[in-house]
């Protein structure tokens, strides 16, 4: 694991991401494992992490939420960035014909993996969904990594309608996938995760918790089985 380090850089670009979130594009060299995450600071406000869209320039996505993340909405090129990180434990690059599964703003580390893994010559799948059309976050990114894309939106304005899990459970009972991946809201992942013992499938979902320090130190993102989602995660196996 690369050592984590406090990095200051700026912003080099802010594009928009899905209808309320953005992709923010910084000067931030970073050497991560796709899965892992910073720790964002954003002065006389708080400190909370972020999945890496890319590690190198840094590049996140966010979708506003509460004061952090609506503040890092505003940012503008030049402003500057406090990261901590790369921290956590990231995803296994071991599938060779693997399945990404992403709900939401589980679409961040899943776009970095998809790139990671393509460039080692990997036939990537990504089954994509969110409520509608205007929520689904990076879709050129997965077109960059020259990913097969399923789109999914539970209002059918984009894709097929209804659930991303659906189109997951299609794709495997084909066959063609040999591991999972997966990030997004707790019951996506605990479908995903029954789907992965149904087809005999191993899968690695990425967790998020409420987190303080990111370093295994304060306990806030206990998991109640003696894991702490920052140190022993954020990414676990299905
Ligand atoms: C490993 C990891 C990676 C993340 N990656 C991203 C990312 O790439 N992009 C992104 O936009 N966000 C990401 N998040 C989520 C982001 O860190 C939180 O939503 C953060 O709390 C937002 O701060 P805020 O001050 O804007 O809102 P807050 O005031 O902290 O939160 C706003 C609302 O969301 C609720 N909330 C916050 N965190 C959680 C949680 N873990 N579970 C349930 N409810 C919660 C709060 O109770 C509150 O109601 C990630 C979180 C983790 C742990
Ligand atoms: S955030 Fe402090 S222990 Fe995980």
């Amino acid at each position: 694991m690369a050592p984590s380090v406090h990095l200051t850089g700026r912003v080099v670009r802010v594009e928009p991401a899905g209808h309320r979130g953005v992709t923010i594009v910084s000067d931030v060299p970073l050497s991560a494992r796709p899965g892992q995450f910073v720790m964002l600071w954003v002065p006389r406000m708080d400190e909370k992490p972020f999945s890496l869209v890319a590690d190198s320039p840094l590049t996140l996505a966010v979708v506003p939420v509460g004061p952090v993340t609506g503040r890092l909405q505003r940012l503008q090129p030049g402003d500057p960035l406090y990261v901590r990180g790369p921290l956590g434990r990231g995803f296994s690059l071991d599938g060779k014909r693997p399945l990404l599964v992403a709900g939401g703003s589980g679409a961040a580390p899943l776009a970095f993996l998809a790139s990671r893994l393509a460039e080692t010559g990997r036939e990537v799948t990504v089954a994509l969904g969110a409520r509608s059309a205007d929520e689904l976050l990076l879709v050129e990114r997965y077109q960059a990594a020259g990913a097969r894309l399923w789109i999914t939106t539970e209002d059918g304005s984009a894709g097929e309608r209804g659930l991303v899990v659906s189109v997951a459970e299609r794709l495997l009972a084909n066959g063609g996938c040999d591991r999972v991946y997966a990030c997004g809201p707790v019951p996506m992942l605990e479908r995903v995760a029954a789907l992965c013992r149904l087809y005999g499938v191993p899968g690695e979902a990425s967790y998020e918790a409420y987190m303080r320090c990111g370093i295994g130190v304060c306990g806030s993102c206990d998991r109640g089985d003696g894991l702490l989602v920052c140190r022993d995660g954020p990414v676990f196996g299905l």
